[in-house]
């Protein structure tokens, strides 16, 4: 094995991703998916690659110590992505100390296993995966660089900018060779339908109300998640160790726009008539300090790395909503909670 990889969180959206482009393109490398399965976590995410030879799974809580020693210890990890987090903006309002248990203890936990086992080990990497979130709000205009200063405003991006401080501490402090990005909003295949673009795309096939948080006037910059897993493979072999990267996808929107896009893809798929499924919109309550924008300038890793996204949003939102449409038996085995079954069925 050239390599051997530990991925964490790679049971959820972003991390499933990851996991499927490097079992994959690196057939010589051992990638290992460390993940305790919360109800983000879902392994029938990666069933299309789970009887790989290169492939491990491994059910296990970042917070716990020994477990992680071990799993450091039997596959002699060279290397860490870490993208294991609580990562749902509403939860960490209503639930603001899992997230501080998580994204920051976890995060820390894991630092602490790394930096212990890889003691002799001069060519480690620990790949930090994080959010444009650390860097707070936007007006209508500017981008946020990699020099914007932290800012965060919601208890799940103070969560993640805690933890992105702990990374460079470790550098700063114990020598860790390390590389943190900070992406924008993806999108995309097996994203779990409590975010905007798949909750939209469910609640229109359920008919039901598109809540669309105060005016729908905030904006992101949404970009399709293999787009974000290329710009991640780039980093791990590419970045500088020590440096930031940003991944953005120069495609803002407002979400009112959004969701009202996806409501014309929705009537012309389903054969509805114009404008059906946008009488669904729904204004509700705003979220509690909601962001107004965010913007990335993604001009470092476009010309360091030569990445640029692949997919428009024109093409990446045709391709979600068809994934979402032929894949039924994904989206309501995760509706009606019958997913959490499949780690006991295929690996219990
Ligand atoms: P997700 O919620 O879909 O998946 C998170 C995964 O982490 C799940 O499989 C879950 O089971 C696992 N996990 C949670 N707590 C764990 C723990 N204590 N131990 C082990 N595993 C645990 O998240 P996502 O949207 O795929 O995001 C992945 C990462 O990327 C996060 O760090 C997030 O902050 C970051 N990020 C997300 C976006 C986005 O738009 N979704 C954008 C930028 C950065
Ligand atoms: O910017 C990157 C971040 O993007 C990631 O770090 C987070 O993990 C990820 O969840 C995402 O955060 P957001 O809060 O931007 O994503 P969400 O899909 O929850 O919301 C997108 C926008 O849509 C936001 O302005 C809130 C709004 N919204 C969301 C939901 C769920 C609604 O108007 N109605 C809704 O029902």
């Amino acid at each position: 094995m050239k390599k051997s990889v530990l991925i964490t969180g790679g049971a959820g959206f972003i991390g499933s991703h990851v996991v499927r482009l490097f079992v994959n393109k690196y057939p010589d490398y051992r990638i290992i998916n460390l993940d305790c399965l919360t109800y983000a976590g879902n392994l029938e995410n990666l069933s299309d690659i789970e009887d790989k030879p290169n492939y491990v799974f491994s059910k296990v809580d970042i917070n716990d110590t020994q477990r992680l020693e071990q799993v450091f210890n039997d596959y002699q990890i060279t290397d860490v992505i870490h993208l294991a987090a609580e990562s749902h903006v509403d939860r960490s309002i209503s639930d603001p100390l899992s997230f501080v248990k998580t994204n920051v203890m976890g995060t820390v936990n894991l630092l602490n296993a790394a930096k212990n086992f890889w003691k002799d080990l001069p060519n480690h990497l620990f790949y930090h995966v994080s959010t444009d979130e650390v860097y707070g709000s936007l007006d209508h205009g500017g981008y946020f660089t990699e020099h914007t200063p932290y800012d965060p405003q919601s208890p799940y991006s103070a969560s993640k900018a805690a933890s992105d401080h702990f990374v460079r501490a470790y550098a700063n402090t114990y020598g860790l060779r390390m590389v943190i990005s900070n992406c924008s909003n993806n999108y995309g295949p097996n994203q779990f339908p409590e975010k905007l673009i798949p909750l939209c795309i469910h609640n229109i096939k359920e008919g039901k109300a598109l809540p669309v948080y105060g005016k729908g006037e905030n904006v992101r910059d949404w970009l399709y998640v293999e787009d974000h897993a290329r710009a991640i493979d780039l980093v791990f072999h590419k970045g500088k160790k020590g440096e930031t990267y940003n991944i953005g996808g120069f495609n803002e929107w407002k979400n009112i726009d959004i969701v009202k896009l996806i409501c014309q893809i929705m009537d012309r798929k389903m054969g509805k008539e114009d404008g059906e499924s946008a009488k669904l919109i729904t204004f509700v309550k705003d979220r509690a300090g909601h962001d107004l924008r965010y913007a990335i300038d993604a001009a470092k890793i476009n010309s360091e790395l030569a990445w640029s996204p692949v997919q428009t949003f024109e093409s990446g939102i045709e391709k979600t909503v068809n994934w979402y449409l032929e894949n039924e038996a994904w989206l309501s085995g995760v509706t009606s909670g019958d997913y959490l079954k499949y780690y006991q069925q295929h690996y219990g």
